[in-house]
């Protein structure tokens, strides 16, 4: 049977997808001259730092990566490429975060670099996502047992006890509705959309 916390790691890439996906989306509607909905791109990086950042990477970090380590040394080298990529992560919603203050204020620089940045962005983390679920997850698949599964599952479902101090987890559902509620209809949340 297939591990749940597989399941729920997965879910949790398809949550981030698909706000990456809106970011790309207003970045290109933007180049093509649509007007900035600040508040939503806004919402977009709050949600970011809340949630893969403060939230799901840590947990892989700390419990999904540490736990195949244990186990066997098959995936050390790709372990440190994603965590890699985690720490990469975090400075670029910072960057992201300053140009888009720029930009609300006119910065026609700053426009550019958050176009730019926020493309480079969204292509970086899907392709990091795909590599956890293409090549790691099988490997943790390989050498992982039922009792780590579970506690991986257990690490990864709780929200009472999280990591910061805050609840991300509630944070960022409340982001997430924010940007939906922020969200123009053909954004494509909830149904089939268009590229
Ligand atoms: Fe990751
Ligand atoms: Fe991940």
């Amino acid at each position: 049977m297939r591990p749940e916390a597989i399941q729920i790691i997965k879910d949790e890439h398809l949550a981030i997808s698909a706000v990456l996906y809106s970011l790309r989306y207003l970045v290109r509607e933007m180049r093509k001259g649509a007007g900035p909905n600040f508040a939503l791109l806004r919402a977009i990086l709050d949600y970011i730092v809340s949630y893969p950042d403060r939230w799901h990477h840590p947990k892989e970090d700390k419990y999904l990566f540490a736990a195949v380590k244990r186990r066997s040394h098959d995936a050390d080298a790709l372990i440190r490429r994603l965590e890699r990529e985690h720490e990469l992560g975090y400075p670029m919603i910072e960057r992201l975060k300053t140009d888009l203050i720029a930009f609300q204020r006119g910065d026609a620089q700053a426009r550019e670099a958050f176009f730019d940045a926020a493309e480079r962005y969204a292509e970086l983390e899907w392709e990091h996502l795909r590599t956890e679920e293409e090549v790691f997850l099988p490997i943790a698949e390989r050498v992982l047992t039922a009792e780590d599964w579970a506690e991986i599952a257990a690490a990864f479902r709780e929200n009472d006890n999280p990591l910061f101090g805050i609840k991300p987890r509630d944070e960022a559902e409340a982001l997430y509705q924010r940007i939906l509620a922020l969200a123009p209809a053909p954004m494509g949340f909830g149904g089939a959309a268009g590229d």
